[in-house]
């Protein structure tokens, strides 16, 4: 870092200027000089001239063009010369849009992330973006949920190596990136989005902040702060979590960026009295710069002048948002890499649009199968439902993608068979649909096909920011449709779009094959396809538990047994047991669950010794074998199990997984080592160590269907 340039900036700067350099507006301010927010909302940010002129960031603009006239004309207007940092949210891919987070995560291909990420960043830096806001990497427990598409599911461990290989893939594409929402976003109450947290400091650190120490290691730009109140404290107002563990403990000394207006918010939680109360502890908590809210630009340079802010701390903060612009290369370079040309040749690119199939194809779960799929290519299928030819298949937080860009089922069949499939909507897609007038036309369709291949699901808008769900089965008619399409009794797939587990259990009842394909992206259609008529063979695993009711939310793998276990999958013995008198306590699909076109078998399941000492290694060995004629990717998976612990363990904890390619008839021996961190855990006295006594080892294919092995640490 260039410390005398920074140096030499930041000394002729006013406090009014280090408070603009410290606040993030949209780009619509300097594109067109309007003091509305990117809502078109009257100016509640009350900005002037100077202070759009002498902002730090800008974010949400609209591609080269759009980014190189906003950097033009700022740099050309800005009084002290320095560069915007320009911000987005890519979130799974710019233009060429890859399947939703949580579906990549379901790939359990720490590769194939790594290098989505890398085909976003490249599209992303050609149009402009210096920084996106990814990886999310909350901890989401709760379907009910809509941010849980963004997230890679409910296993901390998990979420810290897809975290980290999102963050490798931006790095190596030429951007900067953003750790987000920090911290315990995803635990919102009933899953309602923005609503309040509570979580113990046991599982903040054992859960909630696991994946944000893992990504630190892969160095991100930024840390952005959540909008939830977290143990009573609004998370922008928290010293403790904000200065002493994420700057303290953690180390991190980039930028913290405040959520959209989440500084203001703190008015509205009933924490700080007014706009400049909020500036104060915003800033006496370093949160270094304040999105789309403009307490800094109107309070900062006053509470320094009267101390209750040190111009310590403000030169600090905007030192960070320099040392950012430096790291990025924008005082050399204030356009950055923005290029209309290398965007057009970027932009949804055959190379790219390859990776986002591919990611597609790993990402969808087979989740039943009798047999059915795959189609044979000579079989007369029926393409029935409101998904059939839906091109809305991008997801929420599609960025630049565009839907007519998208491959539709129905186009991707097409494409495959060389003919135009049968195709009829039969009903629509909406939260409350009830016209059914439709159905009698699907009906007499699928009469005519050999198997009838439903395509139904969650429209790509009904998950995202704001958009949590209170019924999360499939919406409107659609199950009414599919239970008449039952009634032909013929072969009947199910295709299920999706940016939450969904509860699926009328749609398993109804189905003899269920395919869930989550919110696929650009190639969504031609992945699909390849699935179907086994171009490609299935071997996505759920990193999110599938309920068999929403009551059953929150539903995850990792769960303590408590004094009074209840079988999973019975409702025998519920007497006195912890379970519902109504409901298994087992979700339809578990944690880990993905059937494929081959059948994998695990045997020779050992250790390489049965008794551990401090400071040893042990291996764990399993043989799974591919007795199909079928090649086939499987996730092997190893789990462990503290039987008895000063603070009790889960009753599993994924620790190690290996996606490995078994040809027909194949063979593979997994591997996996074995140390004292393995075992370790936050013990009931708060330190981090591994506590002698008994675990169980499994391995298997998912969390349920798994071999044991004893293991005793000495
Ligand atoms: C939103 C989201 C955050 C996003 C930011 C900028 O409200 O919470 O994830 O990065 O605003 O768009």
């Amino acid at each position: 870092m260039n410390k005398d340039r920074i140096n030499s900036i930041l000394k002729n700067m006013s406090l009014e200027d280090k408070a603009r350099q410290l606040t993030q507006i949209n780009a619509d301010f300097v594109k067109s000089d309007v003091k509305a927010d990117a809502t078109g909302t009257s100016d509640d940010l009350k900005l002037t001239h100077g202070d759009i002129y002498g902002a730090g960031s800008v974010l949400n603009f609209g591609g080269a063009d759009d980014a190189l006239a906003v950097r033009q004309k700022y740099i050309s207007q800005s009084q002290n010369k320095i560069p915007l940092v320009m911000m987005q949210d890519v979130i799974h891919g710019y233009r060429t849009i890859y399947p939703i987070p949580l579906a990549v995560g379901c790939s359990f291909d720490l590769q194939l992330a790594e290098d989505c990420a890398y085909i976003a960043a490249v599209e992303a830096k050609y149009n402009g973006v210096d920084v996106t806001f990814s990886p999310m990497v909350d901890l989401a427990r709760d379907a009910r949920w809509g941010r849980v598409m963004e997230s890679t599911g409910e296993d901390h461990y998990l979420n810290g190596e897809f975290g980290k290989a999102f963050i490798r893939g931006y790095h190596r594409g030429g951007i900067g990136c953003c750790v987000k929402h920090f911290a315990g976003y995803g635990a919102a109450e009933a899953g309602r989005d923005y609503n309040t947290t509570d979580i113990s400091e046991r599982s903040l650190k054992e859960y909630y902040l696991y994946a944000y120490r893992e990504c630190l290691k892969e160095q991100p730009e930024l840390v952005m702060t959540s909008f939830n109140l977290l143990n009573g404290v609004p998370v922008n107002a928290d010293s403790r979590l904000l200065l002493d563990i994420l700057r303290g403990e953690m180390g991190f000394d980039g930028v913290v960026v405040s959520d959209y207006g989440a500084v203001n918010e703190m008015i509205m939680h009933g924490y700080a009295a007014d706009k400049r109360e909020c500036a104060r502890t915003a800033a006496n908590n370093e949160i270094d710069l304040e999105m789309m809210s403009s307490t800094y630009v109107h309070n900062l340079p006053g509470l320094v002048k009267s101390g209750e802010v040190s111009e310590e701390k403000i030169n600090k903060m905007t030192e960070r948002m320099l040392a950012l612009k430096e790291k990025l290369g924008l005082f050399d370079n204030p356009l950055n890499a923005t290029d209309e040309q290398k965007a057009a040749e970027a932009d949804g690119c055959a190379a790219h649009r390859g990776v986002a199939r591919r990611a597609a194809e790993k990402s969808c779960v087979l989740l039943k199968n009798n047999g059915v799929l795959p189609l044979n290519t000579s079989v007369n299928a029926a393409y029935i439902g409101p998904f059939a030819e839906e091109k809305s298949i991008l997801g929420a937080w599609a960025c630049a993608g565009r839907a007519d860009e998208a491959v539709s089922i129905a186009e991707g069949v097409e494409k495959l068979l060389c003919r135009k499939p049968v195709v009829v909507k039969g009903c629509g897609r909406g939260l409350f649909d009830s016209d059914d007038s439709g159905f009698d036309g699907a009906v007499k369709a699928a009469a005519g096909a050999d198997v009838i291949v439903a395509c139904i699901g969650e429209y790509a808008h009904f998950s995202g920011e704001s958009a949590s769900r209170a019924d999360i089965r499939v919406p409107g008619v659609q199950i009414k449709l599919l239970k008449r399409l039952k009634e032909l009794n013929k072969p009947l797939v199910s295709v299920v779009f999706g940016g939450r587990p969904l509860v699926l259990t009328d749609v398993e009842k109804l189905s003899d094959a269920v395919l869930y394909v989550w919110q696929p992206g650009s190639e969504g259609g031609s992945a699909i396809a390849n699935l179907i008529y086994g171009r490609a063979n299935p071997s996505g695993k759920l990193v999110a538990s599938f309920p068999r009711s929403v009551g059953q939310c929150p539903v995850y793998y990792n769960h303590f047994r408590t004094g009074r276990p209840k079988g999973q999958d019975t409702l025998e013995g519920t007497v006195y047991t912890s379970g519902y008198i109504d409901e298994l306590n087992a979700p339809l699909y578990p944690f880990g669950y993905g059937l494929s076109y081959s059948r994998f078998e695990y045997s020779g399941f050992g250790l390489s010794s049965g008794v551990m000492r401090r400071g040893d290694k042990i291996t764990a060995r399993v043989t799974v074998e591919n007795k199909s004629g079928t090649d086939g990717e499987e996730v092997v998976q190893l789990y462990i199990c503290d039987k008895f612990a000063s603070a009790v363990r889960p009753v599993k904890e994924l620790k190690a997984f290996k996606k490995i390619y078994i040809p027909a008839g194949g063979k593979v021996l997994a591997e996996f080592e074995i140390t004292e961190d393995t075992l370790a855990f936050y013990t009931a006295n708060g330190s981090y160590e591994a506590e002698s006594g008994d675990f169980d080892i499994m391995a298997g294919g998912d969390s349920v269907n798994v071999l044991t092995e004893r293991l005793k640490l000495i």
